[in-house]
């Protein structure tokens, strides 16, 4: 493999996509893969500052200060993690990207998607995932998991007409982009999420 492959997953909080990064992270071990897994905002020592500062509920920051702080960890994330990982054949399995920016803030807090898209692009340099899993569940069914997890972020302290229109805004990009973006069930078991992701990861590496 000369260039690697870059697999997003996607979906609201509590769908499970941690879990699911680390099965497919070992099944992928196992076939003899170099795998990197990280997240969003997140994965180098820059964008876990930018991450605690974003995440902090604490905090008072404008939608405009949001985003540019999600897209300001992706610059980081992209240039010194994703990119290298990518041009030495690896295989990147990433915990949120680009589409949570266009879902969190474009439906959720009203930034303009071409703006978004723009910013973006910029952050990115126009990199996109070659494949996003997309975790999509009931609002009110992922709330009792979150309940159970007992963490509390800036996004979860949003109520549940919050989630139901982030879970439309994730359906609605899927539906805009059905080759990439592949919606698996998030309330089935496990093991059942586990075989769909392997099966379009299969599909993926056949190519
Ligand atoms: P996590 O809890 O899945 O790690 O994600 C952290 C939160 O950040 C989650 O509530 C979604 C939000 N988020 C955005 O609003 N915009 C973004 O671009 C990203 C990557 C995450």
């Amino acid at each position: 493999m000369k260039q690697g492959l870059f697999i997003t997953f996607e979906g609201a909080d509590g769908t499970g996509k941690t879990t699911q990064i680390a099965k497919v992270a070992s099944w992928l071990r196992e076939q003899g893969y170099e795998v990197v897994c990280t997240r969003e905002p997140g994965g180098t020592k820059a964008a876990e500052r930018i991450r605690e500062l974003v995440l902090d509920a604490e905090l008072a920051i404008s939608h405009k200060t949001e985003t540019l702080l999600y897209l300001a960890a992706r610059a980081d994330h992209i240039t010194q993690l994703i990119r290298p990982a990518l041009q030495a054949g690896k295989i990147v399995l990433c915990d949120r990207f680009s589409d949570s920016t266009f879902v969190y803030q474009g439906s959720g807090r009203g930034v303009e998607l071409q703006t978004l898209k723009m910013l973006d692009d910029f952050a990115t340099s126009s990199l996109h995932p070659d494949l996003t899993i997309l975790l999509d569940g009931e609002p009110e069914e992922l709330a009792i998991r979150r309940n159970a997890r007992g963490v509390v972020d800036r996004f979860e302290l949003e109520g549940l007409a919050f989630q139901k229109k982030i879970r439309e805004a994730f359906l609605a990009l899927a539906a805009s982009e059905p080759t990439r973006i592949h919606v698996i069930d998030a309330l089935q078991s496990e093991e059942n999420i586990l075989d769909e992701i392997l099966t379009d990861l299969q599909r993926l590496l056949a190519k």
